[in-house]
């Protein structure tokens, strides 16, 4: 399996930091935000990369990750976004790369406590369709800024709904997602949302629609680093006192 790490976009709710660099160069604990999603995948057994990045920093991820030996990887290669075109679009340029393979994809702005590496084993078995990481949260002002799954009875999943007024459940979509080679044909087929991005939403009902779509609940500390100024502090705090990816 192989990995696509994903740290392109704007970066516009962290504003004014991200004024002058990408926000996933921004440290967390004593370290840029983007080594935690290496490790992430690195300690999961994923050892060959591509990270997709954009806007006017992108060199210095060349100069941070080099070839990526330092990390872990054997293989780091990069993709270039050239607008901030939605999480689905950014995806959509790691299709040579993938060749053919299933992929771990992760949003950099993404951070856990635990391990994501049983999820990784299970994409393993599964071997086609989608796996999503769902983890539980309870506050619905915070479920209303991501994607929120609806469940029926049994715990299947009817749906994703992207930042939803009503929260249909409390668990919320974290950025980690599995695909098999398909998830390239689906995102040839998109059309930009109202906020003129592919969604990365929309390819995951389409998996869902398909019957093919699994998920886990992770348990222990997620936090999105990128949703606000609070929670990039939040997830701050959390790693200086406790680490990541254990
Ligand atoms: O963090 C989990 C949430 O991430 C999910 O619950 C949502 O369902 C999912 O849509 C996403 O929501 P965000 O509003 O947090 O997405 P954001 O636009 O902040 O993008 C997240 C990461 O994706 C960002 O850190 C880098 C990457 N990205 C994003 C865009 C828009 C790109 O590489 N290129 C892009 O054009």
């Amino acid at each position: 399996m192989k990995g696509v790490l994903l740290a392109g976009g704007t970066g516009s709710r962290l504003f004014p930091l991200t004024r002058i660099t990408n926000k996933h160069l921004l440290p967390i604990g004593d370290r840029p935000m983007i080594s935690y999603g290496i490790e992430a995948l690195v300690t999961a057994g994923i050892t060959e990369l591509m990270v997709v990045t954009g806007g006017t920093h992108a060199g210095e991820f060349l100069r941070l990750l080099s070839n990526g030996r330092e990390f872990g990887l054997d293989l780091l290669v990069y993709g270039y976004q050239e607008r901030a075109g939605g999480i689905a679009e950014a995806l959509g340029l790691a299709e040579h790369f993938a060749d053919g393979e299933p992929v771990c994809v992760m949003l950099a702005d993404n951070i856990f406590e635990r391990t994501i590496a049983a999820s990784v084993e299970r994409f393993a078995e599964q071997g086609t369709g989608s796996r999503l990481l769902f983890t539980e949260m309870e506050d619905p002002s915070h479920l209303q800024h991501l994607g929120v799954p609806e469940l029926d009875g049994d715990g299947r999943v009817v749906r994703i709904i992207e930042k939803p007024a009503d929260p249909p459940s409390h668990y919320c979509v974290t950025g980690v997602y599995f695909y098999d080679a398909t998830v390239f044909d689906i995102i040839s087929t998109l059309e930009p949302s109202g906020r003129g991005e592919l969604e990365i939403t929309d390819v995951n009902n389409h998996f869902i629609e398909a019957g093919t779509m699994q998920y886990d609940v992770i348990g222990g500390f997620w936090g999105d680093a990128g949703e606000s100024i609070d929670a990039y502090y939040e997830v701050n705090d959390f790693v200086r006192a406790n680490g990541a990816n254990r």
